[in-house]
Order: C-alpha cells, then sequence, then structure tokens
C-alpha cells in the first residue's frame, strides 16, 4: 500500500453541515438507518451521540448544564452497558451504522462519513502514545469489517472497504479494499459504490 496515496475525501460531513437538520430529523434517519429498531445498541450510541452535539448548541450555558450532565450519564451507560466508546467531538456524518456491539473505540476526534458501517470490535484510534490527536478520517459509505483496527493520521476514501481484523496504518483510496496485518490492498470482487 502507498502511503502517500491521497484519497478522495468528498463530502465529510462537517458539525456546521450537520446542524442544518435539526436532532430529530437525524435521529429519525439513524433510526431508519438501524432498521427501525430503537433497541440497537449501535441506534442508541448514535443517538447519545446526537444529543451530545446538539446540546452544545444550547445557550445560555446554565441551561447547558443540566442536559450536558444527562450526556455524559447516558454517554457512560452506552459506553459501560454496550462497549462502544463514541464521543460527541467525533465528526459523524448522516446514517452512521452502528453493527452490533462490543469493543468498539472511536477516537474523540475522528471523522466518519455518511453512511459508513462500524461493526464490533472496531477501533479507530491514535497509532502512537507521543502523538495522541492523530486520529483516522474516514469518508462516506465505507465499510469496516468486525475486528478492524485503523491507527493514526490516515485517510480512508469513500466507498473503501476495511476486512475483518485488519489493522489499517496508510491510506486507504476511494473503492479499494485493504485486508490483513499491516492492512494491504486487494483486487476486490465486491462491486465499488459510486
Ligand atoms: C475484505 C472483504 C470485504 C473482502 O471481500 P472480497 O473483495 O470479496 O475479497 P475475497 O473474498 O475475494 O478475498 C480476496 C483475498 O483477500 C483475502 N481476504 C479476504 N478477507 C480477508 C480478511 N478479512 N483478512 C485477511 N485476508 C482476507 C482472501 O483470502 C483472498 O486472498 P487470496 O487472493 O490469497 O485467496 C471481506 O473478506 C471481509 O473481510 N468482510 C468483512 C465481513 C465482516 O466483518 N462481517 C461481520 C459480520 S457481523
Amino acid at each position: 500500500m502507498n502511503s502517500s496515496t491521497e484519497p478522495q475525501l468528498i463530502s465529510n460531513v462537517t458539525q456546521s453541515e450537520q446542524s442544518t437538520l435539526g436532532l430529530w430529523e437525524q435521529i429519525k434517519e439513524d433510526w431508519i438507518a438501524h432498521e427501525c429498531d430503537w433497541t440497537k445498541p449501535g441506534f442508541r450510541a448514535v443517538a447519545v451521540h446526537r444529543f451530545g452535539v446538539w446540546r452544545m448548541t444550547v445557550e445560555p450555558k446554565l441551561l447547558r448544564a443540566p442536559l450536558s450532565m444527562l450526556y455524559r450519564a447516558l454517554y457512560r451507560k452506552i459506553r459501560n452497558n454496550y462497549g462502544i466508546e463514541l464521543s460527541y467531538s467525533v465528526q459523524l456524518g448522516r446514517r452512521v451504522i452502528i453493527e452490533h456491539q462490543g469493543a468498539i473505540v472511536i477516537h474523540g476526534d475522528c471523522v466518519i462519513g455518511d453512511d459508513t458501517i462500524i461493526r464490533q470490535g472496531v477501533t479507530l484510534g491514535n497509532r502512537y502514545l507521543d502523538r495522541p490527536f492523530d486520529a483516522p478520517k474516514l469518508g462516506n459509505r465505507v465499510n469496516v469489517g468486525a475486528g478492524a483496527k485503523i491507527f493514526g493520521n490516515v485517510n480512508i476514501g469513500d466507498g473503501a472497504n476495511i476486512g475483518a481484523n485488519a489493522v489499517v496504518l496508510c491510506n486507504v483510496p476511494a473503492g479499494a479494499t485493504a485486508v490483513g496485518i499491516p492492512a494491504r490492498i486487494i483486487e476486490s470482487k465486491q462491486p465499488v459504490s459510486g
């Protein structure tokens, strides 16, 4: 894999774009993306994330304080009950799906694009202890297999597939499939999404 490859991160959603949708509209989209099952841990984790982002828009701060207390309690409940660490500081795109639960750790500075799927056992984190703010950036429609780890300030392009249990340390171009430890690009039989 060529670490200098610059994948196309065409339309990562920023917090400002995200805020054009109301909280309930976002949560409704997420609910539909999670097969309209409000009991799914992934849906609950994303919904708490949306709430955490939304409460930061509440003014004055005095009014926000009880919402922040509620957010922190819900965040801990999701983390402790389902093993999903998803801080409100993650730039989460629309309709992101968290399939299943357990050992899902997402660095607070990650960017995750629209319609991306994250599965059980996935870590998106920093690579080196002395570079704690390095975090992966995933494009739209990225398909992250169970147990995959993506470390450091790497870009995963739109529509990329990350194989189960891969350890990704380099950029992955749009539409590419990466497998193995360390991950390498393979010729995929999977259709490349547009
Ligand atoms: C990565 C993936 C999408 C590749 O699919 P594909 O493009 O159809 O690739 P293939 O199955 O044709 O495999 C191509 C090569 O990669 C290898 N490979 C595929 N997935 C691999 C993986 N996760 N780790 C290591 N090697 C893998 C195959 O053995 C094959 O090697 P070979 O050419 O030496 O025979 C798929 O294997 C995968 O890992 N999906 C994630 C599934 C998942 O997490 N499910 C969770 C359900 S809860």
